[in-house]
């Protein structure tokens, strides 16, 4: 977290004034909502998304007022949903405690998170800024269709690579491209700098979640939460496909049968967990994860060297050394 402290320094101010529409953004006069939102306020999260596109925007000339609407959209349509994931997957943590479905059961939890969402698509109408909504309504799509495709795969368990980089790609990268693209918008309508910055958020999304994937894999050491929730949700994500990739037929249908059978097995997930660690699988996702980084880093260099721009190659770094 220190790291990241440390990227947010320089924009302080900024990031209160952030802050500050976020808060009046989300009030509401249903008593309910009101005390889910106060929740919400209190356990932010990195806040990684709202400073992209803060410092998007002042790469790219200048914060403006739309740059603070834009932040607090795409924040709201994170949270929203952070708050129908842990519903989905019948978590009861986030963010170190409790989570809206834990606390107020799922019904109350499905419809906080569509009025986060309602909140954040409000915002960009009211404010006249329908141009936001073009690339956050995308998102949102795609991340639907991620998280849909994620299950499906869960239930079939015939993921290939190929699936699991469409699948992260439309479940992670496409809001956290949103992120770039939007912070870009907001000062200027250079659609080809809008549409490479789109492409470097969607670089950096994906290297974010083989990072979430590969944090999956060590967290025993690093938060102390248990490891393999993945497994048990049965996800299979980079490092085990490394593993079915390399093992022969009979192998595979083991593992197989053991992320289908025995996944609340937690003998039998950890037997799988070490299988992962010895067969590599671990060092080829961190391998695919650079690549991805880089890439993000080299296309990032075509804009002015300025600190905008040096903040933002932080922050992709900082997006697969991260310990949460
Ligand atoms: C969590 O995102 C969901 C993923 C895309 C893996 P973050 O790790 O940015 O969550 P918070 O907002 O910091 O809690
Ligand atoms: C988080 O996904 C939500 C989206 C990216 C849409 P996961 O279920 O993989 O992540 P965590 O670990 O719960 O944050
Ligand atoms: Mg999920
Ligand atoms: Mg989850």
């Amino acid at each position: 977290m220190s790291r990241l402290r440390e990227i947010k320094k320089p924009i302080a101010e900024e990031i209160k004034a952030y802050h500050k529409v976020f808060r009046e953004t989300i009030r509401s006069k249903v008593p309910l909502l009101d005390i889910i939102m106060k929740y919400i306020l209190k356990t932010k999260g990195k806040e990684i998304r709202p400073v992209i596109v803060l410092y998007t925007a002042k790469m790219m000339g200048g914060i403006t007022e739309t740059t603070y609407y834009a932040a607090t959209l795409i924040e709201l349509l994170h949270t929203a949903t952070l708050v129908h994931d842990d519903v989905v997957d019948d978590s009861n943590k986030r963010r170190g405690l409790l989570s809206i479905n834990a606390l107020w059961k799922n019904k109350i939890a499905v419809l906080a998170g569509d009025y986060l969402l309602a909140k954040g698509l409000l915002l960009a109408v009211e404010t006249k800024n329908p141009h936001l909504l073009e690339f956050v309504s995308k998102a949102t799509r795609d991340m639907s269709e991620g998280e849909l495709l994620q299950i499906e795969k869960a239930r079939k368990l015939d993921i290939s690579e190929d699936i699991y980089f469409e699948i992260i790609r439309k479940k992670t990268a496409s809001l956290l491209a949103s992120c770039f693209a939007t912070g870009a918008l907001s000062v200027t309508n250079n659609r080809e700098a809008i549409d490479k910055l789109w492409k470097i958020g969607e670089l950096t999304g994906i290297a974010f979640q083989i990072m979430d994937d590969l944090l999956d894999y060590k967290k025993t050491s690093v938060t102390g939460k248990p490891t393999g929730i993945d497994i048990k949700e049965k996800k299979i994500t980079l490092p085990l496909l490394f593993l079915l990739k390399n093992s022969d037929k009979k192998q595979q249908r083991r593992i197989i049968r053991t992320i289908k059978h025995q996944n609340k097995n937690p003998q039998k997930v950890e037997e799988l967990i070490r299988q992962v660690r010895e067969s590599g699988g671990l060092e080829y996702a961190r391998k695919k994860m650079m690549e991805y980084k880089e890439e993000a880093i080299r296309l990032l260099g075509d804009f002015p060297e300025n600190e905008g721009r040096k903040a933002l190659e932080e922050i992709i770094h900082f997006t697969i050394n991260r310990e949460n």
